[in-house]
């Protein structure tokens, strides 16, 4: 893992943009793999504004998001497909037939899980996963666990995540308790990881992930054994990183 340390949610986000823009320009027809959360909200702002004033091209890309709530349908205002039409595809030239999500409304959720493994692998599997992170140091939804989860699958949300994503709902009892996710697996083979981490409540999952024991209790820990993940943080959310952490960058 490569860490860069930023002052900031801006410059964290000015940081993640230059990485996408740079695997879009060098490969336009780039597999993304993208995030929901308030985490890369900037970094798609940023991307906008590639869009706009250079012409950074998203018309051959396509993306694979990482996950979508169980019982909300694309048009649902929560839905992370919802979010992403808002915060970034409305904007820029991807195309539609290009744009990929699990199915929060399937009946059978393995049958769902296998067809977007197998879609995810027909586009060639993903270049870039942009990921943020959970206050458990959940990715995607992959929550705490006994073991690492393969591919994509139906998760039951624990407490403090749904408590964590209720700023987005009218109260917290209208957060769905259950989603599909992206598996450990899924996320695991993309060729190239970005994480984000911002702001001080992020602080321990980061030090647990950078520097603590790879163990499915804390999610994000399995990125110590990826060849190749680019972990950006700003000041607060890398605080408690011990010398000896950053040393390891
Ligand atoms: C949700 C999403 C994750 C996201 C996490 C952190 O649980 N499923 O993909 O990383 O929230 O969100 P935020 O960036 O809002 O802190």
């Amino acid at each position: 893992m490569r860490i860069i340390f930023t002052d900031h949610y801006e410059s964290m986000s000015e940081e993640a943009a230059k990485i996408i823009a740079a695997q879009l320009w060098l490969k336009p027809d780039s597999v993304l793999g993208l995030a929901t959360g308030s985490t890369p909200v900037m970094l798609y702002q940023k991307l906008i504004h590639l869009y706009e004033t250079v012409g950074l091209d998203f018309s051959q890309a396509t993306s694979f998001n990482l996950d979508e709530y169980v019982g909300l349908s694309p048009n649902d205002e929560q839905s992370y497909h919802r979010f992403m039409h808002e915060n970034l595809f409305d904007h820029v030239n991807i195309r539609n037939e290009r744009i990929f999500f699990p199915d929060g409304l399937a009946d059978d959720a393995a049958a769902e899980g296998m067809r977007y493994e197998k879609a995810i692998e027909a586009a060639g599997g993903i270049d870039l996963q942009l990921l943020g992170i959970g206050r458990n140091a959940h990715i995607g939804f992959n929550e705490p666990a006994d073991c690492f989860t393969r591919t994509t699958h139906k998760v039951a949300l624990k407490g403090n995540t749904i408590a964590a994503n209720a700023r987005f709902f009218a109260s917290e009892k209208d957060v769905p308790r259950e989603a599909m996710s992206m598996g450990i697996g899924t996320i695991f083979q993309a060729r190239h990881i970005l994480l984000l981490a911002s702001g001080a409540e992020k602080a321990q999952a980061v030090k647990d992930t950078w520097e603590g024991t790879i163990t499915p209790a804390v999610p994000a820990s399995i990125l110590q054994l990826h060849p190749h993940v680019t972990l950006i943080v700003d000041r607060e959310a890398g605080s408690l990183l011990t010398a000896k952490g950053k040393e390891l960058a």
